[in-house]
């Protein structure tokens, strides 16, 4: 994800940038750049691709600034290109901007720039930002920032720098992190306290809605309004590596508890209430293209093939389009049959996977269409797809896929809302759904609340040598998905079985040393679960199930319960999944697992 890193002291500023920069490499990202002041002129300097390109590009000699301004992008708005790559500067080339975020109503302020006569250079939603300083600036780039952000809507945290007021740079903080850093003659800041922290462990955290003016010698905070606001200078604790865990001792748990922020960035200005469908502009189809598709085929592997799963159920239940999932490393080397009527979508967090990759090349040679539900921007299989939809979950670095999944299954609903207003849903069924999708976050923050529960539990499942994950109906995917994260990160054998299925092989095991989980909310298969439990309970077997709050009829039967929040029968996966890979994190820690590297395990499988 991208990263900003601002200093301005008495040392030479463009080496700081670059190692601060360099230090926010693990989140990912596609492109970087670096603006400063030299002869009372404003360099800018972007290259695509990784910090040493950059370093190439300014000839591997430092310039001798005091003030410097840098970047690493992780694109949505446009390629991973040079161009693309910020610092953005505007037209006159005195203002530079780099930004994390998204300007929600870019293209509107774009529209009205150019009518102004603004150049723009790049397909950034970035660049409106800096054109509306230059546009707004009289004699204060504080006050002109402040102006420009009057104007857009969504989220940043924004660096700014100008050959007009050569020894000071602006930050402002609007839903994405920014810090500074408090030095002694000399101050920073960042989107990330492990780029500064070899510098000052003494940081000051911007709120939304806050403007930070910073010179060499100080700095002031003001809110929009211009109203000096006083803040508590911190201390950072720890490490690099525990900052960039953000206090996590594993960035799996760091990636499980992102999760209700990223289900929020994967729907960020994509629902639309009032017509109860979702906008979704990646995907390169209008309605005739979208209505003349008459089935969908699923590919993926591992966790984004249990996602595609419940894609499965869901267009089809709620948008009657014919669909099937296959795992990508079968239908590369079989025959499918696609035309162009099939729209044939490849689902990977990493977008690099090889057989996913192969097989939507083999689907596109058949003459299919192709869309990608990916989460790195400008990978492969993102450039490859005839169109698709980002999840935007965010860098996921434990080899055990968490928030990617959850990030998929919703992408997955937004499509379906999508399909299904074009085919049968109705208009209020889709607000209902538009409705639902909303509360989720918050009803996962709700179930994180509630960790502690599940690492208790996690003691009576730690010495098991097998278990079984139990579901129906849409939780029939996140029994599989619970069972793949169990096994991958503790080394316990699982085995994820649709609940009914248990009586044709699985049941044979059940005795009172198998620990069998059964994911049970009240939804339309309910009482058929009901039934599987005690089938189970018949045979001694030790039942954890997963229920809607308040269930007291399981809560009878079953020997532990975890109790998620009611939402639609289509949207349980989304709230059942987060006690399963809670359940496996704090399995593995009480085995003493290398969480974030389980062995064996690659986090993008390049080979097929
Ligand atoms: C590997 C990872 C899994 C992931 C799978 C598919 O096995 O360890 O976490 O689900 O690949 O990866 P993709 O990047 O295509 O989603």
């Amino acid at each position: 994800m991208c990263g900003i890193v601002g200093y301005v002291g008495s040392k030479p500023a463009a080496p700081i940038v670059l190692e601060g920069l360099k230090r926010l490499e693990y989140r990912g990202y596609d492109s970087a750049g670096m603006a400063y002041v030299r002869s009372d002129k404003l360099v800018v300097k972007q290259s695509a691709g990784k910090i040493r390109a950059l370093e190439a590009k300014m000839n591997g000699a430092m310039p001798d600034v005091t003030v410097a301004l840098g970047h690493t992008r992780w694109a949505t708005h446009g390629a991973p290109t040079d161009v693309n790559a910020h610092p953005h500067a505007d037209c006159s080339g005195e203002f530079a901007v780099v930004h994390n975020g998204i300007i929600e109503n870019s293209a509107l302020l774009k529209r009205q720039l150019i009518e102004k006569g603004h150049v723009f250079k790049s397909e950034t939603d970035t660049e409106v930002l800096v054109h509306l300083i230059e546009d707004y600036y009289d004699g204060s780039l504080r006050d002109a920032v402040i102006r420009a952000l009057e104007n857009v809507e969504g989220t940043y945290g924004l660096g700014v720098v100008s050959s007009k007021e050569p020894g000071t740079l602006i930050a402002a903080r609007n839903g994405s992190p920014l810090l500074l850093g408090i030095g002694e003659g000399e101050n920073l800041f960042a989107s990330d306290a492990s780029a500064i922290v070899q510098h000052t462990k003494s940081v000051v955290c911007l709120d939304d809605g806050e403007v930070a003016e910073v010179t060499r010698d100080g700095y002031q905070i003001v809110d929009l309004d211009s109203v000096e606001v006083n803040k508590q200078v911190d201390t950072v604790e720890g490490d690099r590596d525990t900052i960039e865990k953000e206090g996590y001792p594993h960035f799996m748990l760091k990636e499980i508890f992102e999760q209700p922020r990223a289900i929020v960035d994967t729907m960020r200005g994509r629902l639309q209430e009032e017509e109860g469908t979702a906008r979704l502009g990646g995907l390169n189809l209008n309605d005739k293209e979208l209505q003349s598709i008459n089935r969908i085929v699923l590919i993926a592997c591992g966790t984004s093939w249990h996602a595609a799963l419940i894609g499965e159920y869901m267009l089809e239940e709620l948008s009657e389009m014919p669909t099937e999932v296959e795992y990508a490393s079968e239908f590369r080397y079989r025959t499918p049959l696609v035309d162009e009527n099939t729209l044939v979508i490849g689902i990977s967090q990493s977008g690099e996977t090889a057989d996913t990759l192969a097989a939507i090349r083999e689907a596109k040679a058949r003459g299919a269409r192709t869309l990608g539900i990916v989460n790195t921007v400008g990978s492969t299989i993102a450039r490859e797809v005839d169109g698709g939809v980002y999840i935007h979950a965010g860098s996921e670095i434990g080899v055990a896929s968490t928030k990617a999944f959850t990030c998929q299954v919703t992408a997955l609903a937004l499509l379906t809302l999508r399909f299904g207003r074009l085919r049968k849903l109705s208009v209020l069924q889709g607000r209902e759904v538009v409705q639902a999708l909303r509360k989720i976050p918050e009803q996962v923050s709700k179930i994180l609340e509630n960790a502690a529960a599940v690492e208790d539990l996690a003691e009576r499942f730690s010495l098991a040598q097998h278990t079984l994950f139990l579901g129906r109906g849409y939780n029939f995917p996140v029994a599989l998905e619970g069972a793949l994260k169990l096994k991958e990160i503790s080394y316990i054998h699982a085995e994820g079985y649709p609940a009914a299925e248990m009586k044709h092989g699985p049941i044979a095991l059940i005795d009172h040393m198998m620990p069998v989980v059964c994911v049970a909310p009240q939804d339309a298969v309910y009482q058929k679960i009901v039934s599987n439990i005690q089938e189970v309970k018949a045979r001694n077997g030790k039942v954890l199930a997963i229920v809607t709050e308040g269930d007291e009829d399981i809560a009878a039967i079953a020997d532990y319960t975890f109790e998620i929040p009611e939402t639609l029968d289509c949207l349980t996966p989304l709230l059942s999944v987060i006690p399963l890979q809670l359940l496996s994190y704090y399995v593995a820690v009480k085995r003493g697992c290398d969480v974030d590297q389980p062995r064996n395990l690659a986090k993008s499988v390049t080979v097929e």
